[in-house]
């Protein structure tokens, strides 16, 4: 299929459209679909069978409460590329996933700093729990360094992550598409192999390629991701995912735990030592919410419909289409040379792009900014005219 051929026909946009009625319902234009994700209209029935359980078998809900949290684990591996794998733990967030990581390494349980590589491009929550770490002398980074391109695009390459990477590497991050330029990181498989020659473990943050490019990596440890964006599910809804060498093999045992990790939880047995349950269940902590795994579903459910590489060819066309609506104007977009090395966004340069999207957005176009970049994330949902109407908006703030 060409990059530019959109695989949805305007009636199928419709439909999928009719499927946020309310939100859409809103007057603005709403080009930030990697920021915040729309609410299906199924929501609120998703929600109401979690409130209706609770009303109507109260402590007797439970079981299909696990249900629902399991349904959640399943629809996220079929995502990742682990189909019918239980190697997926829910978490309140990606900070959460990574703490349980950094908690797990065996040379941070004898209190020495753990070795970590990642890249200068992780989102602010890993930025700054790595930081912290740091600053409490539990971990050592080695922070790898964007080049800029020809285009004034920070980008990394895969090659100066291996090159950090040592004997004494304990773990290695990276995210797989970059949040504040959308740069998809190509050379995963040079960096696992490395990682895994230094016995390094690797944790790949998916947040901004899950739903947008096909997941399927070989040589992870760990992943981790959410659905607050493109999986259309609200805050609170992430994940963590284990390879299932790890699970099966059980040497990470970490620290953020609780009793839904343990062995046979609900036979309230207490041994003098704390054994786990088997699988994706020992990476579980204590009671877990569980109205965020209705919140989610949905969207999981929608995107696994649609499918990811359909949605992928749309945002590749839409994206085409938003950036020449937005030159008709003289807005001068970034235009990628090669678009499939970017993920689901366009960027615009600008010096003070939160200023100017406070601007936009009273002008009714909702956008946001990262690190001298305007974000501008069209999704299936969004309508030909209304890129128009925004590159005007755009172009007259300019
Ligand atoms: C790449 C990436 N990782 C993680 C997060 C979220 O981190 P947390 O769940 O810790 O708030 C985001 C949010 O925008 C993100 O873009």
């Amino acid at each position: 299929m060409s990059q530019t051929a959109n695989p949805f026909t305007v009636d199928e946009r419709e439909r999928i459209r009719s499927r946020f009625s309310r939100a859409l319902s809103r007057p603005e234009i709403y080009l930030a679909h990697h920021s915040l994700g729309l609410p299906p209209d199924e929501l609120l029935a998703s929600l109401t069978r979690f409130a209706d359980l609770w009303y109507t078998q109260m402590d007797l809900a439970w079981e299909e409460w696990i249900n629902e949290i399991k349904r959640f684990c399943a629809n996220t591996a079929a995502l990742i590329g682990m189909e019918g794998q239980d190697c997926v733990v829910m978490k309140t967030s990606c900070g959460q996933s990574l703490r349980a990581i950094l908690n797990s390494l065996p040379r941070n349980e004898s209190l020495r700093p753990i070795n970590i590589v990642a890249t200068r491009g992780e989102f602010d929550s890993i930025d700054f729990i790595l930081k912290m770490y740091q600053d409490k002398g539990r971990a050592q980074i080695t922070w790898v360094e964007p080049k800029l391109s020809d285009q004034g695009i920070p980008l990394f390459d895969a090659q100066a992550i291996v090159n950090a990477i040592t004997p004494e590497t304990d773990l290695v991050i990276t995210s797989l598409v970059m949040f504040n330029t959308g740069q998809v990181l190509s050379g995963w498989d040079e960096i696992a192999a490395k990682a895994k020659e230094c016995n390094a473990y690797l944790l790949g943050d998916a947040y901004h390629a899950v739903g947008v490019i096909p997941v399927d990596l070989a040589g992870f440890d760990f992943l981790m991701g959410g659905s607050y964006k493109y999986m259309l599910g609200g805050p609170g809804a992430c994940w963590l995912a284990i390879n299932p060498r790890l699970l099966e093999s059980g040497e990470l045992r970490t620290l953020d735990t609780g009793w839904f990790a343990k062995k046979d939880t609900f036979k309230y047995q207490r041994q003098e030592n704390a054994e786990l349950s088997d699988g994706n269940t020992a990476w579980m902590e204590s009671t877990p919410p569980v109205i965020t795994a209705y919140q989610a579903n949905v969207g999981l459910s929608l995107i696994r419909e649609l499918g990811v590489d359909r949605l992928r060819a749309t945002s590749l066309a839409i994206q085409k289409e938003m950036r020449e609506a937005f030159r008709s104007h003289g807005v001068q977009m970034i235009e990628p040379e090669n678009p499939e090395e970017f993920g689901a966004f366009s960027l615009l340069p600008h010096s003070d792009g939160l200023g100017f999207c406070d601007e936009l957005r009273a002008n009714g176009v909702a956008a946001d900014a990262r690190a001298g970049f305007v974000r501008f994330g069209p999704s299936v949902t969004n309508r030909s005219e209304e890129f128009d109407r925004a590159g005007q908006a755009i172009a007259s703030l300019l």
